[in-house]
């Protein structure tokens, strides 16, 4: 048994995620966190709402409301969305808590007595109209590469050029429209990443069973002269962490704030702590998950997050923790596996907000249950490359796989048992040949099914486990125990309580991707023991003759195409 310390990126706060958000990370880092606890592991799964920086600040505007309150609410409305998921997070926090807001400034100070830390006097962009200064977001004008009169101030979205807001041509505030701007100085806290570029360059030297999109992306920015700058870490916000040195002031920094990048995945960490609190644990029952020197040196830390967050994941946070670790009193858990994703499109092009382009959490659950989605996306995830959902895809997916092989494989099992033998299973005769080729089969799929997640492949393990379900179709239709009954009762009987089993066993494996069906598969199978099938031959024979069953609600139903098309129709965006 091991202990498995898994997180998921951080939604940020500003608005309800769309399907391609879901399965970026928190999905995947789900089914992963299933298939693990499955296995005995001790798992800890943690995620939280990103809840700085100014998309938040931005997006509490537009709803007309106070950040404080925006995010509070956002929270709770993510957090259910979550739950609607069946995302098994054992804590979903929230990145402006007080652990966070403690365990941030606690590392800025160690970063700065590493000599890691320097003050930099900039030139930022201070609006006359608002009184204030616009980074980031909160400035817009034309960009100087493409000619896009929307650009933002970190970056434009046309041409995806990354900007400072004084690259701007003809510049107005985001928030009241002035052009009435000025440049001036401004003093922040740099991160002296560069320093740490050997030590990061060894480290991701050591990860060889990484993915090649994390490790490839990450030695690009080693490499790059773009690569591994310092970078300013503070913000001229008031939503966010204040920026201290510990508890007491830091000189220079009043009224300003930590850059949402640098806090973010310190949350990581913060929400274990908070966990811990909410739980009623002591600080040693989080730091054996993240200190080397209090238990969490066995640990095996996964990180699940969509490509765009590779770099601050294998380069910036663990500068952070690293330097952190200066002298070697702060060994804080580096991440061991991190399996980033591609991108999810919509119908070929982007998921949009604004345009109701794509479908959101929201929306999804109202449509159809999760497992449906979690089938979908987690069996097309986009692994090697982007995917693209269409609805024509997602029909198919649905109908093929979940209620013509799965679903139709339980009705006609039970319901023919149930006509024929009554709602216990039958006796019947021993398992012959046709049931030892089928135990066969899955005990060597079960291995790959295994490795497939072991290497957090989630289509491979997906696909090995429709074909699991396939087999189970094929025995029914050769075994054909409807025909066999009118000559030898008794072995259809003992079909049926093969199949009877089947079903518990998909019950069990099923789980990681479609956890409402599992159960209720399970639930039909009156199955208290859904341990691990360490062999397929006892775990298909768990179910006694004799033991009492029940026929399941019709586990799928199947998209019509007329549903298809008015979805399609309803989602396509303005
Ligand atoms: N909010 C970011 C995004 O959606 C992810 C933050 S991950 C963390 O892209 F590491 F910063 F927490
Ligand atoms: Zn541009």
């Amino acid at each position: 048994m091991a202990r498995i310390l898994i997180t998921s990126a951080l939604p940020y706060i500003n608005g309800v995620k769309h399907l391609g958000n879901l399965v970026g990370s928190m999905l995947p880092a789900d089914a992963y966190a299933r298939y693990m606890r499955a296995r005995g592991h001790e798992v800890l799964l943690i995620c939280a709402t990103d809840e700085h920086g100014t998309p938040a600040e931005l997006a509490a505007a537009a709803a007309g409301k106070p950040v404080a309150e925006y995010c509070a609410e956002m929270h709770e409305v993510q957090k259910a969305l979550g739950a609607g998921f069946r995302l098994s997070f054992d804590h979903f926090g929230r990145s402006s808590s007080a652990r966070n807001h403690e365990l941030t400034q606690h590392m800025a100070g160690r970063l700065y007595e590493a000599g890691l830390i320097e003050e930099v006097m900039e030139r930022q962009v201070y609006s006359n109209a608002d009184g204030r200064f616009l980074p980031d977001r909160y400035i817009e004008g034309t960009c100087p590469n493409c000619g896009y009169e929307r650009a933002r101030g970190d970056q434009c979205e046309n041409c995806t050029k990354q900007l400072e807001p004084t690259d701007l041509i003809n510049p107005r505030s985001a928030i009241s429209g002035s052009s009435d701007l000025e440049v001036r100085e401004t003093k922040h806290l740099y991160l002296m990443q560069s320093k740490m570029r050997g030590k990061l360059a060894e480290w991701i030297d050591t990860k060889i069973d990484w993915p090649v999109l994390a490790t490839s992306i990450a030695k690009k920015w080693l490499n790059d002269g773009e690569g591994l700058q310092d970078r300013s870490i503070t913000r001229d916000l008031d939503w966010g962490i204040p920026v201290k040195r510990g508890a007491s002031v830091w000189p220079g920094m009043e009224g300003k704030v930590f850059y949402v990048w640098f806090d973010a995945p310190i949350e990581y960490i913060a929400a274990t702590a908070e966990w811990a609190d909410v739980n009623g644990l002591g600080d040693a029952a989080w730091e054996r998950w993240w200190r080397e020197d209090r238990g969490a040196e066995d640990v095996r830390y996964v990180e699940f997050m969509a490509k765009d967050n590779i770099p601050f994941h294998t380069l910036s946070f663990p500068a952070t923790l690293m330097g952190t670790n200066f002298d070697g009193a702060e060994p804080w858990k580096l991440v061991d596996f991190i399996k980033g994703v591609n991108w999810l499109t919509y119908e070929g092009g982007k998921f949009s907000t604004s345009q109701g382009r794509g479908v959101f959490m929201d929306q999804a659950l109202e449509i159809l249950p999760s497992d449906y989605w979690r089938w979908w996306l987690l069996s097309n995830a986009p692994e090697g490359s982007d995917s693209d959902f269409t609805w024509e895809g997602f029909q198919g997916g649905v109908n093929k796989d979940l209620a013509d092989v799965l679903g139709n494989f339980v009705s006609r099992v039970t319901k023919f048992c149930r006509s024929k033998f009554g709602e216990e299973v039958p006796a019947g005769g021993a398992y012959g040949a046709a049931e030892e080729a089928v135990i066969a089969d899955l005990s060597a799929r079960l291995k790959v099914y295994a490795a497939h997640w072991e290497a957090v492949e989630l289509r491979k393990a997906a696909a090995e486990l429709r074909a699991m379900w396939v087999v189970g179709n094929e025995y029914l239709q050769s075994a054909e125990p409807w025909a066999v009954f009118k000559t030898d009762p008794e072995r259809a009987g003992a079909i049926v309580r093969f199949a009877l089993n089947l079903i518990r066993l998909y019950g069990v494996l099923s789980a990681p991707f479609i956890p409402d069906a599992s159960e209720a598969m399970l639930g039909a199978m009156g199955a208290e023991d859904a341990g691990w099938p360490e062999d397929v031959a006892a775990a298909l024979s768990a179910l006694p003759a004799g033991h009492g069953f029940k026929v399941p609600d019709n586990l799928f139903s199947k998209i019509t195409d007329d549903a298809r098309e008015e979805m399609a129709a309803r989602f396509a965006g303005a």
